[in-house]
């Protein structure tokens, strides 16, 4: 597979092979690049491929040096790994367990499986136990650690443009700012949307040094007034006085045969390993389904020129994606027809749903739109102490309206009026 530049410093190993990185790129897209798949899907045991880059599917489960079912999405190669796939009878290229699909098309209760047939129920049993579960044990333990608790004046959740937007604004203002974010550096969507004009924003968050950033951090949800965060070195409980929820939107799944299939994922997603100029095929189709956008435009516009690639945009309802251990081809339904178009990575574009769960959790009223359930946050209120910006709120991912929504809710925050 074609990768821009030559900026491969980092060799690591998968089942034995070796595979080059640049430097911070995530696992997951460095085996991509090299148009390998990663796992096998716990029950059928179908090939499976990175289709996120954002720890929301499980195509990139892997052992680690020895640490079971880690989403090598999230994790950046480092030089030395030793990276393996799990949940394979064989190897993860002939997995005899893949029989299971064959023998069940249509699938399968493993649950009733053969309950009641004397004989034939207990024999069932132990395989069935044998093969539940996913990965072994961890070479090593990882000991329990103690959680510390932590007093901030504002805690953000989220570092995409909302985040950092909101984040620059309160510093400035003299708050004490921690901002967390799972991604492995902080930008969010941005980060895929190299033409989109957020440079700017992600600079001048950078400039303010008066913010705490703990990236690699997930907020994994709320207790009372509490917040607790899981970073690579510890477990905080945050007290914060005002709570700033800026989780942004999840990538648009849609329902069409073969969406499982290694090389179809999610344009955002594909946008996360260009930063490391690694491409997931040559032969690229980015279908944008009706209201979708926009990141499928942007990756097409970004690759268009790279040796090697060729680039598809196709706006249009996926119908089926072809292939047995990777995408073959893709049917689009355009104009009421149907167009099968060859491809070895296929990029959705859908419309995005609002990433709800936490701000449920703090109170936020949730009103269901046709892309999903919507935070309410009028000036970016939740309730006393909890605030709401950016995706999740519905606001568009545009830099003017993302400005926009900042003033609004650091005005609000501050008891400032706007004019
Ligand atoms: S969870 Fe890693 S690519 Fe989806």
């Amino acid at each position: 597979m074609p990768r821009t530049g030559d900026t491969c410093t980092v060799r690591f190993s998968f089942d034995g092979e070796v595979i080059e990185a640049a430097p911070g790129e995530p696992i997951a897209s460095a085996i991509a690049a090299r148009g390998l798949s990663i796992a096998r899907s716990p029950k059928f045991h179908r090939p499976r491929g990175p289709a996120c880059f954002r720890s929301a599917c499980d195509g990139c489960l892997a052992r680690v040096s020895g640490q079971p079912n880690i989403m090598t999405c999230m994790v950046a190669a480092k030089e030395g790994d030793v990276v393996e796939s799990q949940n394979t009878l064989g190897s993860r290229k002939l997995d005899l367990l893949r029989i299971t699909d064959w023998f069940f098309p249509d699938g399968m209760n493993h649950h009733e499986l053969f309950a009641g047939v004397v004989g034939v129920q207990k024999v069932m049993q132990i395989f069935a136990r044998r093969v539940a579960g996913l990965g072994r044990l961890p070479a090593e333990i990882v000991p329990a650690r103690a959680a510390r608790r932590r007093d901030v004046d504002v805690l953000v959740i989220g570092g995409g443009p909302s985040g950092m937007a909101v984040a620059s604004r309160l510093a400035d203002a003299g708050r004490g700012v921690v901002i967390v974010d799972d991604g492995l550096e902080i930008g969010g969507n941005a980060l895929s949307l190299p033409g989109a004009g957020f440079r700017g924003l992600r600079d001048r968050f950078a400039a303010t040094t008066a913010i705490e950033v703990l990236a690699q951090s997930t907020a994994v949800g709320t207790f009372g007034d509490d917040v607790v965060v899981v970073t690579p070195a510890e477990t905080l409980v945050f007290s914060a006085g005002e709570r700033v929820l800026a989780t942004g939107a999840h990538d648009g799944v849609l329902a069409f045969a073969g969406n499982d299939l290694p090389g179809v994922m999610s344009a955002r997603a594909a946008g996360v390993m260009l930063r490391f100029g690694a491409i997931p095929g040559a032969r690229v189709v980015v279908v944008v389904s009706p209201l979708g956008g926009p990141f499928g435009e942007a990756y097409a516009s970004a690759i268009g020129k790279v040796a090697g690639v060729t680039v598809e945009v196709v706006r249009g309802d996926p119908v089926a994606a072809k292939g047995v251990d990777r995408v073959r081809a893709i049917t689009v339904r355009v104009d009421g027809a149907n167009r099968e178009i060859e491809a070895d990575a296929v990029l959705i574009d859908a419309p995005r749903a609002p990433s709800y769960e936490l701000a449920e959790q703090l109170g936020a009223r949730l009103v269901h739109e046709p892309r999903g359930y919507v935070a309410q946050a009028p000036e970016g209120r939740v309730r006393e102490g909890v605030w709401a910006c950016g995706e999740l709120t519905g606001c568009p991912l545009d830099l003017a309206a993302i400005e926009a929504d900042a003033d609004a809710l650091v005005a609000a925050m501050l008891g400032r009026v706007t004019g």
